[in-house]
């Protein structure tokens, strides 16, 4: 069996071709960071627009690199939301196409479910329940999965991201885009002790998460200190800056840890591309003597094969619905 998953909810066209035991026969993501960097941010109706432009190119690729035809698939894949919904749309229309052509099943999934799963890619056997930590540039939340393909909310973010946070700073610096990265490699030759960040914590007990306040506290620093991008103290802000955002993160997930009592632990989404907080998660993990799981880095950032791989897990399950041609995407998770 052979599954084409393609993703397109953000920024990134992206399509693959996996086989029923998960082998990667191809991946390509193609990235629209140059479009969007002149302003510092995904602009929706240019990313819609490139989407429209690539996707044929880039799926057509991808058959090629994997040496299989359209005809050979067994499922067509693709992200149903959230997301930018010009740029879901286009996907999921182009996955509706080749289903109803070939007559296959066309299998629709959520995009926050295939980053937690994409801990599964490269390992099996992850001891359930499972915390999962999800940070990305459009949503933090921690899942919890009592198994497999079980996927139940326990705390989001009730302003910003995570990821949209650093990126929002990196454009305010005027670094470039995406900010998370860039923010990465100038906080490592910083001081992250340098500027105080307090950790915002929920008063009601809940789980949720809060970046509008370290925001709020990085721009009060910028402008009571003149930070720019060239100040001397540039790095030593940054540094703290994402260090502020690690212990938010983790802090959280401690709540949560001990709330729950999980077996496992996964860190996932394009954020957990950063070393400072795979290494203190890992070191989380440590602390409450769990096996923490982190995909690879391009398993993190948008990819169609954790699209791919949660549409094979869902084919196992017997998951699979008659072809809804009316199937629409969504631009908010559905609760
Ligand atoms: O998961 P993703 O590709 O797209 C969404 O679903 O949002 O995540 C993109 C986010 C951006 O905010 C980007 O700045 C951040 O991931 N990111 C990073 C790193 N690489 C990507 N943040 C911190 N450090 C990184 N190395
Ligand atoms: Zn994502």
């Amino acid at each position: 069996m052979k599954i084409l998953g393609i993703e397109t909810s953000c920024d990134e066209t992206s399509a693959a071709v996996v086989s029923d035991t998960l082998e990667i026969l191809s991946s390509i993501v193609l990235s629209q960071d140059e479009i969007h960097a002149p302003y510092g941010g995904v602009v929706p109706e240019l990313a819609s627009r490139q989407h429209i432009e690539s996707i044929t190119y880039v799926v057509e690729e991808c058959l090629r690199r994997a040496r299989v035809s359209l005809q050979e698939m067994d499922a067509y894949a693709v992200t149903q939301g959230p997301g930018l919904i010009g740029s879901l749309l286009v996907g999921l229309s182009f996955a509706k196409g080749l289903a109803y052509c070939y007559e296959k099943p066309l299998i629709p999934v959520d995009h926050l479910e295939a980053h937690v799963h994409s801990a599964f890619i490269e390992n099996r056997d992850i001891p359930f329940p499972v915390l999962a930590l999800l940070v990305s540039g459009g949503h933090t939340s921690v899942f919890l999965l009592k198994e497999k393909m079980s996927f139940q909310l326990i705390g989001k973010t009730r302003d910003d991201a995570a990821g949209e946070a650093l990126d929002k700073i990196a454009k305010f610096l005027d670094l470039g885009y995406p900010g998370g990265p860039i923010i990465e490699s100038l906080a490592a030759k910083g001081d992250p002790k340098k500027f105080k960040f307090a950790i915002p914590h929920m008063t009601d007990g809940s789980m949720d998460f809060s970046f509008s306040g370290l925001k709020t506290a990085a721009l009060r620093h910028i402008k009571e200190r003149g930070i720019s991008k060239d100040h001397p103290q540039a790095n030593d802000f940054l540094a703290s800056f994402q260090n502020g955002i690690i212990r938010a993160l983790l802090s959280n997930m401690s709540k949560a840890i001990q709330a729950f009592s999980p077996r496992s632990l996964i860190l996932c989404g394009g954020v957990a591309r950063n070393n400072a907080l795979r290494k203190n998660f890992l070191k989380l993990t440590r602390t409450h003597n769990l096996p923490g799981f982190i995909p690879s880095p391009e398993f993190c950032t948008d990819n169609a094969v954790m699209v791919a791989a949660l549409a094979l897990e869902k084919i196992k399950g017997g998951k699979q619905e008659p072809l809804n041609l009316a199937l629409n995407a969504y631009p908010r998770k559905l609760l």
